[in-house]
């Protein structure tokens, strides 16, 4: 009989499985994900790890780091989601629907007024995001079409948070930025 996945916070013993994780699910794609991820962890910009748990073993992660929001009247500090990976084994099992409800929830835990993502809008617009623009918020480059970068909204947004996202240094200096392409 199969165990049932459960979601939870990450801890430092889970670093090896998220890995597997992140190597399984895009280095095709996207070559150096885990040494990109490894520099967003190393430089502390990680406001969450989320895995969901299998028998034991680690079948998805979704990252939550630190980005800002240059809304007119101040900086806002908000999430990015990303990578989200779920081993190809496992996908199709509404794993990453539940690491991204967790997301939302730990978001709203930590009181960012949204969670920003570049990602394909057929997959996230049916898991509680919209186009971005539909808040105001530009992407952090032109390299990411407006369609493909997706916000969800959380309970201490307001109306004046609007304005473009930017990124740590981490993502100019990766050239991480606007990987994502629509297939
Ligand atoms: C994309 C990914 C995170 C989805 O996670 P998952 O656990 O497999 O997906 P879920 O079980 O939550 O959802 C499955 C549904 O989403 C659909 N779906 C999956 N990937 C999709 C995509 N790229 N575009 C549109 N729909 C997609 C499935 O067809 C399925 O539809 P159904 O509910 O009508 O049957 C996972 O497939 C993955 O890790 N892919 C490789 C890495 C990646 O591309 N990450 C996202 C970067 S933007």
């Amino acid at each position: 009989m199969s165990t049932p996945t459960r979601i939870r916070l990450a801890t430092p013993a889970d670093t090896p499985g998220i890995e597997a994780v992140l190597s399984a699910a895009f280095d095709a794609d996207i070559p150096g994900v885990v040494a990109f991820w490894r520099e967003v962890v190393g430089r502390g910009l990680v406001r969450a790890e989320l895995v969901a748990e299998h028998d034991g073993r680690v079948v998805g992660h979704l990252g939550l780091s630190h980005a800002w929001l240059d809304a007119e009247p101040r900086l806002v500090d908000v999430l990015v989601v990303g990578p989200l990976s779920i081993d190809p084994e496992h996908q199709d099992q509404g794993i990453g629907s539940a690491l991204l409800d967790a997301a939302r929830t730990e978001g709203a835990r930590q009181l960012a007024p949204y969670l920003v993502l570049e990602g394909e809008g057929a997959y996230y617009c049916r898991k509680g995001f919209v186009p971005a623009h539909t808040y105001g918020l530009l992407p952090p480059s032109d390299r990411v079409a407006g369609d493909d970068f997706l916000a969800s909204a959380l309970e201490t947004r307001e109306p004046w948070m609007h304005g473009r996202v930017v990124y740590h240094d981490l993502w100019w200096e990766s050239d991480a930025i606007g990987l994502f392409q629509p297939a």
